[in-house]
């Protein structure tokens, strides 16, 4: 049966873009025919707003649906958005979906504390869901709490927004931890899909030299798509629209429809029947594997693991 991906967006560093990656990379794939859902797991409620979704509008949040008071179906928004897609001359109308969040949402730290198997009460509403969709992404809180852990727990990927600024490598090591730890104890199935860099000026020293670090330390786990800074995505939600509505002809709708084609095509990637892990090409269905590079016992790695030696990051 047909399951959606799902993907969290991730980086307990605050402003990094994880809302604006999330907003924008939904709407482009929901522009390249995919169908899409996204989740508010933050308090601050940003992609709500970022959504133009008013009060008035949401029925349930994502924390009744944590709660047990409602379920994932019913706390759904539907939008369409006003970007629109012209094919065969005939134009279609899409639309993209939303649980919303609230700020009763930070309480959930406390009240759901004592909840049996408190860390899977996301994987659980969303697996009622996943067979209407092809990608659902969530934006995740600035922290590694709870909300957070729920998140790692119901994701195949994690992907890292990263703001190409000083101290930015500096929380990764924690943020790296917190994630192979929910691998090993929670979620078998998580990969890293990848670090995004965010915020890019090319103009600036700073800008660069974070980029080269992140490539040299954590090498293709780095997307190659780099969000670029642009006003306009910062102005976008202020009007309540995705990057593709408020500005089509911009470098911020440039850099996320190449952002939506590459993840896209990471999470592709890792879903072939097939793995390549240190030169040795692996079949996932287990009935064997082979040598990429011809060599006995395959490769020797290529220092760009972040996790132990043992698990594998499909690249
Ligand atoms: N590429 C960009 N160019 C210009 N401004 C940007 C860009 N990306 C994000 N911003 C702006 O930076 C601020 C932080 O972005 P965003 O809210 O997406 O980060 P976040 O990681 O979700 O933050 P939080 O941790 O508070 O949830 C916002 O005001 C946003 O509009
Ligand atoms: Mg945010």
């Amino acid at each position: 049966m047909h399951r959606a991906e799902t993907a969290a967006f991730l980086n307990h560093k605050g402003g990094v873009g994880k809302t604006t990656s999330v907003a924008n990379t939904g709407a482009g794939l929901t522009l390249l025919g995919k169908r899409v859902l996204l989740v508010d797991l933050d308090p601050q409620s940003h992609l709500t707003g970022f959504l133009g979704i008013g009060q008035e509008e949401i029925g349930a949040t994502i924390y009744d649906v944590l709660r047990g008071r409602a379920q994932l179906r019913e706390a759904i928004v539907t939008r369409p958005l006003k970007a629109r897609l012209y094919i065969d001359g005939r134009d279609s109308q899409l639309s993209m979906s939303l649980v919303p969040s609230s700020i009763e949402l930070s309480e959930a730290e406390m009240t759901l504390a004592g909840t049996p198997m408190r860390e899977y009460l996301l994987r659980r509403a969303l697996s009622g869901v996943a067979g209407d969709y092809d990608y659902i992404l969530l934006d995740c809180p600035p922290s590694l709490g709870l909300i957070s852990v729920n998140a790692l727990a119901a994701s195949r990927k994690v992907f890292i927004p990263i703001q190409t600024e000083h101290l930015a490598l500096q929380s990764l090591e924690s943020l790296m931890e917190k994630i192979e730890s929910v691998m090993a104890e929670l979620n078998q199935d998580l990969v890293i899909g990848g670090l995004i860099a965010t915020r890019y000026d090319g103009r600036k020293n700073l800008s660069r030299t974070v980029v080269e670090a992140l490539r040299e330390r954590f090498g293709v786990l780095l997307l190659d798509t780099m969000i670029r800074e642009n006003i306009v995505l910062a102005e976008s939600p202020r009007h309540g629209m995705d990057i593709f509505s408020y500005r089509p002809r911009s470098y911020g709708m440039e850099d996320y429809l190449n952002l939506s084609l590459e993840i896209m095509g990471r999470i592709a990637a890792a879903n072939t029947l097939f793995s390549v892990e240190r030169g040795v090409i692996r079949s996932n269905d287990g009935t064997g594997e082979s040598d990429l590079s011809g060599r006995a016992g395959g490769g020797t790695g290529d220092g760009n693991s972040i996790v132990d030696d043992d698990s594998a990051i499909p690249v």
